[in-house]
């Protein structure tokens, strides 16, 4: 009924909404006095120290969120950190011991492939912390550890407040472990949580672009072949952003890196192919940009996601833009995923799309 769905037509787009609220709740119960509190789990000084790897491991939009936290977590904890999907992992002889970390992400904790891959790294002599939405799973039960993200029930198809959260959740251990191994000075780490409790108003900010990604979804719903470009942490969004809109509105979508497209896809770019370049990392945005004018050139229209200090880097090479706020860098990819799914849900509905419950997919997958 409309009731439960907060008054709006879809769940999708009511959890896009709450995602402020979620992350809140996510965060803030954890950051006492200007400090990180884990105190759901007990990970010893010596063994933070020990670790000697990570490998974060998850399905669909969960393995999306550790293709980000590699990135975040290798700069701020100097260790190697690999994001691996869960069907893939148990088959792959992973170099998993006493010193590897396994982070498993998953909001049900109840997906096959990933209680697969926990199992199979509790086996190899691995710790297991998990990052669960659903109380009680399996993945939540049987892991060492397991951090909750608090975003209540997720019912649409395609996550929203659940990725939001999850990312949430990878700042907080980054933060913890960067802590623990001297890797981060207290200058980093107090800007760091600052930019945190900023960020559920900054979700509200970014919300606020729903009118002009509405607009910009009435001009390219029509296309049937969309291609996402990025570098680093917007690389890293480009697979979350292609997902969510293939997901529920069945254009065809793919993401790459930016550098990569000159080796093999952009013989795919024509006249009129839509390019959505994600340019939010201002470090690279120059770099980002010299791909966009390799696509334009070869007739790409460009759409490029950028933030209020990227806009003037951007704005001679792209025919439409989305501005996210400003914040601190390693947070970007929580901004910069609002607009994604917002773009997503406008163009299904637009192509008249069952966005809720897409063709062939289960919220859930329980077989392998
Ligand atoms: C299904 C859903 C995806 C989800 C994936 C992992 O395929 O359609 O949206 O990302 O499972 O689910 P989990 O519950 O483990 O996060």
């Amino acid at each position: 009924s409309a009731a439960e769905k907060g008054g709006y037509e879809h769940f999708m787009f009511k959890e896009i909404m709450e995602q402020p609220e979620a992350v809140r709740k996510t965060l803030s119960p954890r950051i006492k006095d200007g400090r990180i509190i884990l105190d759901d789990i007990e990970l010893e000084p010596d063994y933070i120290k020990g670790l000697s790897r990570i490998y974060i491991v998850g399905c669909g939009s969960a393995y999306h969120v550790g293709v980000v936290a590699k990135y975040n977590m290798e700069k701020l904890v100097r260790i190697p950190v690999e994001a691996v999907l869960a069907s893939e992992f148990r088959y792959a002889s992973p170099l998993v011991d006493a010193s590897t970390l396994v982070i498993c992400i998953s909001q049900s904790g109840t997906t096959a492939d990933t209680i697969a891959a926990m199992r199979e790294a509790k086996k190899l002599g691995a710790r297991v912390l998990s990052i669960v939405n659903v109380v009680g799973s399996v993945i939540a039960s049987e892991s060492d550890y397991c951090l909750y993200t608090w975003a209540g029930p997720e019912i649409a198809v395609a996550t929203t407040k659940a990725y939001s959260t999850q990312l949430a959740v990878t700042y907080l251990i980054a933060l913890v472990l960067a802590e623990s191994r001297g890797t981060i000075t207290s200058a980093a780490y107090a800007s760091l949580v600052d930019g945190l409790q900023a960020l559920p108003s900054a979700l509200e900010e970014a919300l606020k672009l729903k009118e002009h990604i509405q607009y910009l979804a009435s001009i390219y719903f029509n296309k049937e072949n969309i291609f996402f470009i990025g570098r680093n942490i917007d690389y890293a969004l480009t697979l979350e952003a292609s997902l969510k809109l293939k997901e529920i509105s069945y254009i065809h979508s793919d993401a790459y890196a930016a550098g990569e497209l000159k080796h093999g896809t952009i013989s795919l770019i024509e006249e009129g192919t839509l390019v959505i370049a994600m340019a939010s990392y201002i470090k690279l945005v120059d770099k980002t940009v010299s791909n966009i004018v390799e696509v334009k050139s070869r007739g790409a229209e460009i759409l490029t996601l950028t933030t209020e200090s990227g806009l003037n880097h951007v704005t001679h090479t792209s025919d439409n833009i989305i501005t996210i706020p400003d914040i601190h860098e390693v947070l970007l990819p929580s901004l910069a995923v609002v607009p994604m799914q917002l773009f997503a849900y406008y163009v299904a509905l637009m192509r008249g799309c069952s966005i809720d419950k897409p063709r062939n997919l289960a919220k859930s997958v329980t077989v392998e």
